[in-house]
């Protein structure tokens, strides 16, 4: 079947085709126009701004991506995210299901990064699975022991990792957004010049607190204004995937999964996919990570969850369909 994928959550507009069955996966297109730009110039994403630019893009790239196809499925990002931005890409979902009648599912951005390594890696995993999401807004680690059923085992108390990355990169002038920044610089630092703490890494839960780690970036800077930033950057980075490797295996060994998935923003960062990656091959446990180009936001994972979630879709879905800000996967 061909599904529409319609993504607005936050500050990219997109739009994707995707041909799929239970057999095999055909990305037709996958369009994706990033505000990004704009928002450098306010340090962070302007949530008026975002939904403003979504407006302007949405039908265009729309239409760039269904070409002549014909659509069995709209799938559409419901939430979380951003209230105006998410209400632009589901209220054009909305319009076009109705105008068009063809059936219509609202997606969780959450559930469509956790299976993103689908796009390019077909394969059915080995259940029980531990899904580790880490983007701008979430750091949550759910338990998969049914497809569609999902646990949440643990969740950032503060900040979320991404967030942190931003911040991070924002107290020291770097742009936005910063987790490439700070990657591409920590690859000429050395994390072992700068001690950094690793909050709540020995806990006995799963959860995860990144704000307390940013605040000792931020006192370590005003006490040594000409602090190797490069240093700074590896030490931080060290700190963040330290934390999140050794909350995700400990996860992993106590429910005795078999696989571990990883998704979102921050899953493009290559340290933490390389600890990840070695890890879970020591361990015995397979892993999967999406292709860098499908780690951010993208209307192409929101299809694929379309695809998963297709028993909800109907034609009748314009008439209730709410954007949830707040949305939760469990
Ligand atoms: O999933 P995403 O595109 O948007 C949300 O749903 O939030 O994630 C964006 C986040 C940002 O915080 C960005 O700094 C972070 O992902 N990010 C990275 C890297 N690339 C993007 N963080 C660390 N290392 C990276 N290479
Ligand atoms: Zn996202």
């Amino acid at each position: 079947m061909k599904i529409l994928g319609i993504e607005t959550s936050c500050d990219e507009t997109a739009a994707s085709l995707i041909e799929v069955d239970d057999k095999k996966i055909k990305i037709i297109n996958n369009l994706v126009l990033s505000q990004i730009d704009i928002h450098n110039k306010y340090g962070g994403i302007v949530p008026e701004v975002a939904a403003r630019k979504h407006v302007e893009a949405i039908i265009p790239i729309i239409e760039e991506s269904i070409g002549n196809n014909k659509i069995d499925l709209i799938s559409v990002t419901q939430g979380p995210g951003l209230i105006t931005s998410l209400q632009v890409g589901l209220q054009t979902a909305k319009t076009l299901s109705y105008a068009k009648h063809i059936p219509l599912v609202g997606i969780n951005h959450l559930e469509a990064h956790l299976w993103s390594f689908k796009l390019t890696n077909y394969v059915d995993i080995k259940l029980p699975a531990l899904g580790l999401i880490v983007s701008g807004g979430h750091t949550e680690l759910i338990l998969i022991k049914k497809m569609g059923k999902y646990e949440l085992i643990g969740r950032t108390r503060d900040d979320a990792v991404g967030e942190a990355f931003d911040k991070v990169a924002k107290l020291l002038n770097l742009g936005f957004p910063g987790g490439p920044i700070i990657s591409k610089l920590a690859l000429k630092g050395n994390s072992d010049e700068i001690e950094l703490p690793r909050p709540m890494m020995h806990s006995k839960d799963f959860d995860f607190s990144f704000s307390g780690l940013k605040t000792s970036v931020k006192y370590l800077i005003k006490e040594n204004p000409k602090i190797n930033v490069n240093n700074l950057c590896s030490s931080f980075e060290q700190a963040a995937v330290d934390v999140l490797t050794h909350k995700t295996f400990k996860a992993a060994s106590k429910y005795k999964v078999k696989s571990i998935i990883i998704g979102g923003g921050v899953s493009a960062n290559n340290r933490l996919r390389e600890e990840l990656k070695n890890k879970a091959l020591k361990f015995k446990y397979n892993f999967y990570s999406p292709e860098i180009e499908h780690t951010g936001d993208n209307a192409a994972m929101v299809a694929y969850a379309g695809y998963i979630n297709k028993k909800a879709a109907s034609l009748k879905s314009y008439k209730k369909l709410t954007a949830q800000s707040n949305m939760k996967l469990v």
